[in-house]
């Protein structure tokens, strides 16, 4: 849910309590970013010094050609080193990394030790088809532990991953591995969501008629259901770690710091999506500190991100962070809401859970149903909750902390994105928390809120949010498109050399932080993050439409939907008929997350004299709200 148009500081403070703040990592806020500020890079050597290294690093950063930023550089290492092999060694090889329950209630558990030969074991299988160190590989799963044994087993042969959210479809899939020019995929048949199967290697197989590149894929039996398997291109997963090739022993590659690790692509402003590039050394000293400090991740935590891993979320707070600090992690497969509502709190209650991280839209999704389902459960185990995606409204937030925490655990509202790596502005468990804002920046992390000349706002101004100084986190380039990296983050404070994060923000008097929204042209649907560009190439490739314009709305639920404005080619018939064919189609192309809640047929759209589309007198439209600025417009 979008904070624009109310002040959403409400004046609430929620400090937090003696037992936390004696409990955190992290006690004293203000001494940690002071130490950050006055010599950061020392800061990061500490931090990249918890972690093990083949060698260590002649120099922390190298900033000669900015923006291309170089962390750690010199350094060898492998994030697998540190997410699995050193812990083979100790105790925790006998910990559990990974309690998986499936929607349809199958259950399973990964060891450190075990996860770590079946990370071995698909590493071999990889290297047997010719995956070779800076190859890609695509991985289009549902939540899974397949998934996080192919993301892992891809980082320890230096090949570089590109996982598809498991709700993109068709052209999504096409595109995406056209981009990363993958030879190799791995899917499973289907996943579970609400009782229902979602048709993944369906998806893969229409996506393939388009994208002809890839040579073998590697199927996961989940669902069991019938699929097509083509001679001489798609094998099953588990008949490739039955061969002997796939033994449980295999070599990790010595990576250099700055190596590739994954790319995930991510929608921008226009055109088509980015594969946004994170590399093995800065990437690992980021996540692991952020996770531990925020989330105070301790031994004997029962740590559930229920995000999916197909996302950065995903990636940073499932897969790698929490292997690389030992701890436990929940993955469950399914809808929140299925069979009942109280599916989440029963998941909470069975295993012990101590820290639950989600979304706003999960939480407004959970909270319409009221408070007797999750009181019917024993949430006495958690200590932490968190929040990601989207601004977090102030009644959602008092929900989630009165309700499922009990006013007892404080909510890290973690603002960061697919680019940045990692948290960004979050509180740590010792900081006062005020419902709505994201509070202050991570130590290391230098924000402001600025106008368009770079001055910094007065208190509770809208600005857009910059981030002035590089962190080992951030995103390396685009791939394959460096001037798109440079263009899209940062020219518009090229002389400062400030990173532009594409948010409105404020700032109050307490120095908190208060996100507003996007200000390019990417919306957020219930947290998922979406470009206008896709969604509207889409509609356009439908045979009756001659042009197309989306626009976010706002939503109680779901933070915003899609709204659709299309222009119909002569003889095309604007019935319902049409919009529903229109939303069916959508859902072939980029998934079913990206479909339009409406559609609008129009003669016209407002355009700049050099044929841009207006969005912002669309969406100013749709709301009933002044227009503001048409000096620009053609007509
Ligand atoms: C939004 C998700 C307010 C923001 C990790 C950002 C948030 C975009 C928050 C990145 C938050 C994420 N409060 N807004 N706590 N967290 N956002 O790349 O607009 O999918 O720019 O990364 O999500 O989305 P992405």
């Amino acid at each position: 849910m979008s904070n624009d148009g109310f002040n959403p500081n409400t004046g609430d403070i929620y400090h937090p309590s003696p037992e936390t703040v004696a409990a955190a990592h992290i006690k004293d806020y203000e001494a940690v970013y002071q130490k950050a500020v006055d010599d950061p890079l020392a800061f990061w050597a500490e931090r990249a010094e918890t972690l093990s290294w083949y060698q260590k690093w002649d120099k922390v950063l190298d900033d000669s050609d900015a923006p291309f930023y170089k962390w750690f550089v010199g350094g060898k290492t492998n994030i697998v080193l540190n997410a699995l092999d050193r812990h083979q060694t100790t105790g925790r090889r006998n910990k559990l990394a990974i309690i998986w329950e499936g929607e349809d209630g199958e259950k399973r558990t990964l060891s450190y030790w075990r996860l770590s030969q079946e990370v071995c074991k698909f590493a071999n299988v990889l290297r047997s088809m010719g995956v070779q160190k800076g190859d890609t590989v695509t991985i289009y799963m549902g939540r899974t532990p397949e998934v996080v044994i192919a993301m892992l087993a891809c980082a320890k042969i230096g090949a570089v991953h590109s996982v598809i959210y498991g709700g993109f479809s068709e052209q999504a899939i096409a595109d995406r591995i056209d981009d990363a020019k993958s030879r190799v995929l791995v899917c499973s048949d289907g996943a579970w969501l609400r009782g229902k199967i979602v048709p993944l290697k369906e998806n893969v197989d229409k996506a393939l008629e388009r994208s002809p590149m890839v040579e073998h894929v590697i199927v996961v039996r989940r669902t069991g259901h019938e699929i097509n398997m083509e001679q001489g291109r798609d094998y099953w997963y588990h008949d490739l770690m039955s061969l002997p090739v796939a033994s449980n022993k295999a070599r990790t590659e010595v990576m250099d710091a700055e190596d590739p690790l994954f790319i995930l692509y991510t929608s921008g402003t226009t055109g088509k999506p980015k594969g946004i590039l994170h590399t093995h050394g800065g990437y690992q000293v980021y996540t692991s500190t952020t996770l531990e400090w925020v989330f105070d991740i301790k031994d004997e935590d029962r740590y559930w991100c229920a995000a999916d891993p197909g996302w950065i979320t995903g990636h940073s707070y499932i897969v790698y962070a929490p292997l690389i600090l030992g701890a436990t992690s929940i993955i469950y497969e399914g809808a929140p809401t299925y069979p009942y509502p109280n599916r989440w709190w029963k998941i909470v209650e069975e295993y012990g859970v101590t820290i639950l991280y989600t979304a706003p839209t999960a939480i407004r999704g959970l909270m319409r149903f009221g408070d007797a389902w999750p009181n019917r459960h024993d949430l006495s185990t958690l200590r932490l909750l968190g929040s990601v995606g989207e601004p977090i409204n102030p009644e959602a937030w008092k929900w989630y902390h009165r309700v499922i925490g009990k006013e007892r655990c404080p909510i890290m509202d973690t603002w960061w994105q697919t680019e940045t790596g990692g948290f960004m502005i979050t509180p740590l468990p010792s900081v006062a928390l005020k419902p709505g804002s994201a509070t202050r920046p991570f130590p290391g992390i230098v924000v402001d809120v600025v106008d368009e000349e770079g001055n910094t706002c007065a208190p509770n101004e809208d600005g857009k949010l910059v981030i002035k100084t590089p962190w080992p986190g951030m995103l390396r380039t685009v791939y394959g498109d460096p001037e798109r990296y440079k263009a899209q983050y940062w020219s518009a404070y090229k002389e400062q050399g400030w990173y532009l994060a594409g948010d409105s923000a404020r700032r109050d008097e307490d120095g908190y932080i208060w996100v507003i929204g996007r200000i390019d042209d990417v919306i957020k649907v219930s947290g998922y993050r979406l470009g206008t560009a896709e969604i509207e190439s889409a509609l356009v490739s439908y045979k009756d439409v001659a042009e197309a314009a989306v626009i976010g709305v706002p939503d109680e639920l779901r933070g915003n939907v899609i709204h659709a404005y299309c222009i119909l080619v002569s003889g095309a018939t604007p019935d319902d008929a049409l919009i529903k064919a229109l939303k069916e189609h959508v859902r072939h192309e980029v998934g079913p997350i990206a479909v339009p809640t409406s559609i609008e047929f129009v003669d016209k759209l407002p355009k700049t004299r050099s044929g841009k589309i207006m969005r912002r007198v669309l969406k100013a439209q749709a709301q009933g709200l002044p227009v503001g600025d048409l000096s620009t417009l053609e007509d």
